[in-house]
């Protein structure tokens, strides 16, 4: 059955680990650090503007936001990491929400799939490695979307590839190149969200 994508709200915008949803509906996870482009893609999934908000001011909420698409999924924003200008208090909140949603989760079988985002101009940063090492060690299923690609020339484009054959975290996993820009990856990142969701 197609998903009706008229059909989506905002269920949940968590700032406590205890506000998660604790129904069964697969959960899609959106990873990556502040400014990478998670609640784009989520909106560029969706077909819509700005259903997610894209920070005019990055990392400034703490809150997990559940999308609930046709009753059927959560598309999962998560806040975003290596925000610098974040305070102490806020980079604890941070840490507190995501490590709950990943190791304090009573629900965490729902989770079906973490996208992990990387901005291809940048390639992978520390945070993103340590980020793909704990979903690794977790076995948790993910794979590795390339945020912003409009944003590289032919060559650009095969020097981040190239790169990311030579790590060893990333050579062996799905990689999707993506622009909420072009839609170039939308339908390779529908259909690997749709066979882990089993939705198929
Ligand atoms: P936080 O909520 O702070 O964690 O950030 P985020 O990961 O949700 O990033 P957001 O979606 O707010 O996007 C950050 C900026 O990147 C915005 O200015 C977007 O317009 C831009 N952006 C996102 N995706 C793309 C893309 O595919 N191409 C281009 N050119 N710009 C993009
Ligand atoms: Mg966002």
């Amino acid at each position: 059955m197609k998903l009706n994508l008229n059909n989506v709200t905002l269920r949940v915008t968590a700032g406590l680990a205890n506000q998660f949803p604790a129904d069964r509906i697969p959960q899609i996870a959106f990873s990556g650090r502040s400014n990478v482009g998670k609640s784009s893609l989520i909106n560029s999934l969706l077909n819509r503007k700005s259903l997610a908000r894209v920070s005019g001011e990055p990392g400034k909420t703490i809150t997990i936001n559940f999308y609930d698409v046709d009753s059927r999924l959560y598309l999962v924003d998560l806040p975003g990491y290596g925000y610098a200008k974040r305070s102490p208090a806020d980079k604890k909140r941070w840490s507190a929400l995501t490590d709950g949603y990943f190791t304090k989760n009573p629900n965490l079988d729902s989770l079906k799939l973490v996208c992990q985002l990387i901005d291809c101009r940048t390639g992978p940063t520390e945070d993103d490695l340590v980020m793909l090492d704990y979903l690794r060690a977790a076995g948790l299923p993910h794979v590795v979307v390339a945020t912003k690609t409009d944003k590289l020339n032919t060559t650009e484009r095969n020097a981040f590839l190239a790169g990311c054959k030579e790590n060893g975290l990333l050579s062996s996993l799905p990689l999707i190149l993506y622009s909420v820009r072009t839609g170039a990856g939308r339908d390779e990142l529908w259909q690997a969200i749709r066979s882990a969701a089993e939705l198929n």
